[in-house]
């Protein structure tokens, strides 16, 4: 399927910043054994990344507004479209060498996102996703979510909190249930492509709670065209503003969430992360 034109500026943004994060990349690895560590590094790379998306779309569709991560929002003259982009989500692997990270853009029209973007410049493999086009890895295999029916039989993938997120003790909870439910759990570190690899069905469900709009708003595009089935926890389409998410096709969807639900019941849920809380 031939890439629209949305499309081209979405992959072009993606595809600059992630050679540049593919250099910084490059370079942690060395950083590795330095005692200090490539924490400031890295942060540069996020930026660097960010900096570059921010003017490959700018340029690309002036007026635009953009939320951004290290930006935050920036109102735009056009005030039906806006950018979502996480430009660099999986950082904590990019920090420690682990090459499973991506870049995330997203585009919103009237409030309803309409096309996804992620794109994994270590494997170079980019998911995208335009409402009613279906969603297509490297533009040229169309994803479908994985088939499986039983919970048993299904790889799920969650996040896990770390120090200084919420939510352990109802994610001990969760775990504890869908461990003993599943056939495997995984804790991949990038969100966003956790999400694309469920559309690919690589996994064949997901779910984590405290995400911010652009760990996920490319994610739910591409799921959505892919076939799969994406709520919060609560069943509603407020993934963005809850910042919890639950995808997976039909049936494991249904499933999990049943299973989420009884898991957590009682334990108070502390919503959408506050950027403070999410700092590193
Ligand atoms: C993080 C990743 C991770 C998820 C965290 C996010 P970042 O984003 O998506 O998988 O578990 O909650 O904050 O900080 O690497 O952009
Ligand atoms: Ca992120
Ligand atoms: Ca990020």
């Amino acid at each position: 399927m031939p890439a629209s034109a949305l499309m081209n500026v979405m992959v072009g943004a993606a595809r600059k910043a992630g050679r540049s994060l593919a250099r910084d990349f490059g370079e942690v690895e060395q950083l590795q054994v330095s005692l200090k560590g490539p924490a400031n590094f890295v942060s540069a790379a996020d930026h660097r990344a960010e900096d570059i998306i921010f003017t490959e779309l700018s340029r690309a569709r002036p007026g635009y507004g953009l939320l951004m991560e290290e930006r935050g929002e920036v109102k735009g003259a056009d005030t039906t479209h806006r950018w979502i982009v996480d430009p660099l989500d999986g950082t904590t692997n990019f920090l420690h060498g682990i090459p499973i990270f991506s870049v995330s853009i997203a585009l919103e029209r009237d409030g309803e996102l309409v096309a996804g973007l992620v794109y994994n410049p270590a494997t170079d493999e980019t998911f995208t996703a335009e409402k009613g086009k279906g969603a297509y890895i490297n533009d040229r295999r169309r994803l479908r979510v994985a088939a499986r029916s039983e919970l048993a039989a299904s790889v799920i993938g969650t996040g896990i909190p770390h120090a200084g997120r919420p939510n352990h003790e109802l994610f001990l909870k969760e775990l504890r249930a869908v461990m003993s439910a599943s056939a495997g759990v995984r804790r991949m570190g990038s969100a966003a492509l956790d999400l694309a690899w469920t559309a690919a069905g690589r996994l064949d469900g997901f779910w984590e709670h405290g995400l911010r709009a652009w760990d996920i708003a490319a994610g739910i595009v591409i799921l959505r065209e892919a076939g799969a089935y994406v709520s919060d926890i609560a069943d509603k389409d407020e993934m963005l503003e809850t910042g919890s998410i639950v995808a997976g096709n039909e049936t494991i969807h249904a499933k999990l969430l049943k299973l989420l639900k009884a898991a957590g019941k009682n334990v108070p849920i502390a919503d959408t992360v506050t950027k403070t809380a999410a700092a590193k």
